[in-house]
């Protein structure tokens, strides 16, 4: 399957990075330092790209896997919609953070138990990312022609290149020499 269009995988491990590099930024949140609502801030900011990742996939893959795999098209519809809900949560979260008063106790306690969430957001979101790769691309390559992937990547290239441009700059970091190559970043 190595030559074959390939539609999660490099875009993948640039959210992997982006969700390890927040989540060591949250680990080392202290609510006192300046740094703090700017450290807040990263964690809304991957929160919007995730959304902006599920909306190309909802756009662009959703359409052909109800064609080909109806059967799976609303199982995975479902995973997306239950990380809209926890993403919901964590923005909650982070709200409440940023009406705390920083000397208040229950300021860290609350950075704490978003640490806390995010990781597990963070694990399952790890999960999902690898079914997609190893179980859902496998059944596009098996039920799907390549001109009808090469057709989803032309369109999402029209569409949304500008957006995955600087998503790949953004998270270069994740990417062999290679990749970034192929990349551009
Ligand atoms: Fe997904």
């Amino acid at each position: 399957m190595q030559n074959r269009i390939d539609l999660f995988t490099l875009v993948h491990k640039g959210i992997r990075w982006w969700l390890g590099s927040v989540s060591a930024t949250l680990g080392a949140a202290e609510v006192t330092s300046r740094g703090f609502v700017a450290q807040l801030d990263a964690v809304a900011d991957l929160l919007a790209g995730l959304d902006e990742h599920a909306r190309h996939e909802d756009t662009f893959i959703a359409p052909v896997l109800r064609l080909h795999a109806p059967e799976r098209a609303t199982a995975w519809a479902a995973e997306h919609h239950a990380f809209e809900q926890a993403e919901r949560e964590l923005r909650a979260m982070l709200a409440k953070l940023r009406d705390l008063d920083p000397s208040d106790g229950a300021a860290r306690v609350a950075v704490l138990a978003l640490y806390r969430a995010f990781n597990r957001f963070t694990a399952d979101m790890l999960l999902h990312l690898d079914r997609e790769e190893t179980e859902l691309m496998p059944l596009l390559w098996a039920r799907c022609s390549d001109a009808e992937l090469a057709a989803i990547m032309t369109s999402f290239k029209a569409q949304c290149g500008v957006e995955a441009a600087s998503f790949y700059r953004r998270n270069a970091a994740a990417y062999t020499q290679s990749e970034r190559v192929l990349l551009g970043v």
